[in-house]
């Protein structure tokens, strides 16, 4: 891993998430990947351990060209890497900020919206590994995009299978990004196969309206979620 980004080179660094820095590297064989190089802190190191797990786990059993592809993994020690395909054109908020040099006009705004619902549908099509899966962080910094601006949802590490047979379950955390909730799921931890329909509108109307699910009023202190 150290090989492949330069010792981890600021010049490599492609973004930070909660779990550590992801890198651009070159493998052996000449291909480029994103690595992410998980940073597990004592007081949530279970937890990132669980995230990793889950992330190979499923992630390992996908197939679907609008799903980030898992190249590998590395678990050392407590060190612990997870090696993607690389998105050449980084998460679809930075493009949506305007960070990114390409402009979204509406038909790329559309392309990636219908992505982004192929790649949903499949997870929650029994055909992926047998039942449904439930991403459970869908948003904005997770939808990546490569050269040709084709959305791949990433980022499993808080993914759920569906128990057998069942459309809904309950959960004993509610796990998630803040504002991107399902309410109903908030309130009764019940987690339903639509409460990722409701994640999904909320995407579509970012995509739209640029309008994010949550955020500060500032006059009045107060905070807004759609
Ligand atoms: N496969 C990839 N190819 C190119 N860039 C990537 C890839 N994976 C991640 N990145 C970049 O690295 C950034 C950090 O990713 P990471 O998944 O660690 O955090 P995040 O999704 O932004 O935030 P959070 O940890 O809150 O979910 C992403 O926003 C994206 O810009
Ligand atoms: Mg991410």
């Amino acid at each position: 891993m150290e090989e492949a980004t330069n010792s981890f080179s600021d010049d490599n660094l492609l973004g930070k998430g909660g779990f550590g820095r992801v890198y651009k590297g070159t493998l052996r064989s000449g291909e480029i990947v994103a690595i992410k190089k998980m940073d597990l802190p004592s007081f949530k190191e279970a937890e990132g351990e669980r995230e990793f797990r889950v992330e190979v786990d499923i992630l390992s059993r996908l197939d679907h060209p609008n799903l980030v592809s898992l190249i590998g993994y590395c678990a050392d020690g407590k060190h612990r890497f997870l090696v993607y395909e690389y998105m050449h054109k980084g998460n679809l908020q930075d493009h949506l900020n305007g960070i990114a040099e390409v402009k979204m006009d509406w038909p790329l705004r559309l392309k990636v919206a219908i992505g982004a619902a192929r790649g949903l549908a499949y997870l929650h099509s029994s055909s992926a590994v047998g039942i449904p899966i439930i991403h459970r962080d869908f948003k904005s910094t997770n939808i990546l995009l490569n050269t040709n601006y084709d959305a791949k949802i990433s980022d499993f590490g808080l993914a759920k299978l569906m128990p057998e047979g069942q459309q809904s379950c309950v959960t004993s955390r509610v796990l998630g990004t803040f504002g991107y909730f399902d309410p109903e799921y908030t309130l009764v931890s019940c987690l339903h196969i639509k409460s990722m329909s409701e994640v999904s509108i909320k995407l579509d109307i970012i995509l739209l309206f640029k309008y994010y699910p949550f955020s500060s009023l500032q006059q009045t202190n107060q905070q807004c979620a759609v």
